[in-house]
């Protein structure tokens, strides 16, 4: 990340690229991803699906494991293009990162709900509570892919350096799915990455038309000292000793650190 993507970044929460992903690789990504999306669809393969309030396929995990056999996505996560973003801003000390496809149905269309995305903290903080969580040091960075033209993110820019709005507390807490009068709906085109805060205010949606096809993923600082903990639901498929097996040597250090983190 150059200094003005860093500056956008910090201020806005968001940054869009266009060179964090070998141009070669795209086309294989979506093969790829078209296959996963089969076979999670038809129940073949189901490590951990999302799906709609209406049942259908709308987020695919479990791209590493030897169900989908699809080993492109652990190579695409340890690329050259990846890391040239990722090590200036984690270092080169990394932890498990992850993959997932987000899609879209393909019959009725959902509006996801906003959010942040700060797991099992407080959601109606006061502003000291609500704060403390954002300025938590970051110790991971996310993105979105798009394999094709994407516009499905919407995130609200500056808000995850900021206490929530009144407006914003209607959507957050209230669950209104009403627009966000400051909210931006981020364009992507097929290649372009957006790496983003998940502490900004933000939702997804999920239409049928045009078809979805973006990757999200992940990489997280690994630091000595770490208390284990309970494994997150939706990534237990990720403790299997077969999805270590099938990964490339280079990730091992990776998994085993992640690996000896979690309880189970
Ligand atoms: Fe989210």
């Amino acid at each position: 990340m150059n200094d003005e993507q860093k500056s956008q970044y910090e201020t806005e929460g968001y940054v869009i690229v266009d060179d964090a992903v070998d141009p070669a690789m795209l086309e294989p990504l979506l093969a790829a991803a078209k296959r996963v999306k089969a076979k999670a669809r038809s129940g073949e393969v189901d490590l951990f699906t999302h799906c709609t309030p209406n049942g259908e396929v709308m987020m695919v995990r479990g791209l590493f494991a030897p169900e989908f056999n699809e080993p492109i996505f652990a190579d695409y996560l340890l690329s050259d293009p990846v890391m040239r973003y990722v090590e200036p801003v984690l270092g080169s000390e990394l932890r498990m990162g992850d993959v997932l496809l987000f899609s879209s149905p393909n019959e009725v269309d959902h509006t996801g709900g906003w959010h942040r995305d700060f797991g099992k903290n407080p959601r109606d903080g006061s502003p000291e509570v609500e704060m403390e969580i954002l300025n938590r040091p970051k110790n991971g960075l996310k993105w979105h892919l798009a394999l094709v033209d994407d516009s499905r993110l919407q995130l609200v820019p500056g808000s995850h350096a900021r206490y929530r709005t009144d407006e914003e507390r209607e959507c957050l807490v209230n669950g209104s799915k009403a627009d966000i009068s400051a909210q931006k709906v981020i364009h992507l085109k097929a290649g372009q990455t957006i790496f983003w805060d998940g502490n900004t205010v933000h939702r997804g949606i999920y239409h049928v038309e045009p078809e979805r096809m973006t990757l999200a993923a992940n990489w997280r600082k690994h630091t000595e000292g770490e208390e284990p903990a309970e494994t997150d639901e939706r990534v237990k498929w990720l403790l299997a000793d077969s999805v270590r097996d099938f990964l490339p040597k280079k990730m091992h250090i990776h998994y085993d650190r992640w690996r000896a983190l979690q309880l189970g």
